[in-house]
């Protein structure tokens, strides 16, 4: 349905201020298992911009860009490095056998997590992959639907920007007080946090969860953050560990939701009059004419799968001596690349 729509106005520091909230064709609130998410099927870039007026369908901006007198522009303050299609198109869903008991309880520990989300995002039978290959099987009887991914994809990245920030500040403070290099390791797990949080904004800007939602995602932070800080200070090797595994999820997941597109399943986000997200479009510096839902699975696919090469990489290590491989120049070759090494490099390979 097409909401109608009046101008909404509100005054910042003397300046008659638009919300910047899109002309949108809205989907009434999806419901499953009492997660509520207001979506937007298709977004207009035509300005002005406006909000919806109908009240159950109106979706809020919930960050709207803030007006004052003297600043323009924020930019994203860890400029994302790109990709280029063909690297974005070569990444696939690919699972690292666990070696020895602590590898196999790591993985272990990301499959049950990821039964309750199928439990909680109403998956039904029909809807699941082959069970014999989770990880890497993408194909399924019913696809999802739009609101189900979404709830998928709201509440998989407001966990995934957890991990690398608990890294990035233990290893910040350990640096302190051992008053010793951390070796690069830092920068990249704070951005990896950087670039959920990227993932999550933008698909914020798509949908509202509902209370129920939020609820569990508080809660989900709490228990998440505390299990990762207390895993993290013993066994930083497993983490990184459990965090590949985690990342081999999250390229399945975003991997069978492309295949859903392509095969026509979600004709929401095939549609051509839907438009992604102004953030995403700066954030991943999208060029014309490829940013279709498609394309911006794709890039975040793409991160998803640097996560998951990074964290099976550096559980490699030796976590107190080894410099980070990806920042690190090297004597006889260019610095790897961790998109593609779905299993990660091994300590021999890098060091
Ligand atoms: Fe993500
Ligand atoms: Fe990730």
């Amino acid at each position: 349905m097409i909401a109608a729509s009046i101008p909404s106005k509100v005054t910042v520091g003397g300046h008659a201020v638009r919300l910047a909230r899109t002309a949108t064709l809205y989907h009434a609130p999806a419901h499953i298992n009492g997660l509520r998410l207001v979506c937007a099927a298709a977004q207009s870039h035509a300005a002005p911009r406006y909000f919806s007026t109908t009240s159950r369908t109106q979706l809020r901006d919930f960050f709207p860009k803030r007006e004052t007198v003297h600043i323009q522009t924020t930019p994203a303050a860890w400029p994302h490095h790109g990709y280029t299609m063909e690297e974005m198109k070569a990444v696939v869903p690919a699972h690292r056998k666990p070696e020895g008991l602590v590898d196999w309880a790591a993985w272990k520990v990301v499959r049950m997590a990821r039964f309750w989300m199928d439990l909680a995002t109403g998956m039904q039978r029909s809807q699941q992959v082959d069970k014999k290959n989770p990880t890497t099987a993408v194909a399924a009887e019913k696809p999802l639907t739009e609101a189900q991914w979404l709830i998928r994809f709201v509440f998989l990245e407001s966990i995934a920007g957890v991990p690398g920030m608990v890294g990035g500040m233990l290893r910040h403070l350990n640096s302190l007080r051992r008053m010793k290099r951390d070796n690069g390791w830092i920068e990249t797990l704070l951005e990896e946090s950087y670039n959920e949080r990227m993932h999550l904004l933008t698909f914020m800007k798509m949908c509202e969860p509902g209370w129920f939602m939020k609820t569990m995602i508080i809660i989900a932070q709490g228990v998440f953050f505390n299990a990762m800080f207390a895993t993290y200070l013993v066994a930083p090797k497993v983490t990184h560990r459990f965090v590949g595994y985690l990342e081999e999820e999250a390229v399945h997941t975003y991997t069978r939701a492309i295949k859903e597109i392509e095969d026509g399943s979600l004709p929401k986000w095939s549609d051509p009059d839907f438009q992604i997200p102004d953030i995403a479009v700066q954030y991943w510096k999208m060029p014309e004419g490829h940013r279709t839902m498609k394309d911006l699975i794709m890039y975040i696919r793409a991160d998803e799968a640097v996560h998951r090469g990074v964290n099976h990489t550096l559980s490699n290590l030796n976590q107190n001596e080894d410099p980070n491989p990806f920042v690190s120049d090297f004597k006889d070759r260019e610095t790897p690349k961790p998109a593609l090494k779905s299993a990660g490099y091994e300590r021999s390979e890098v060091i």
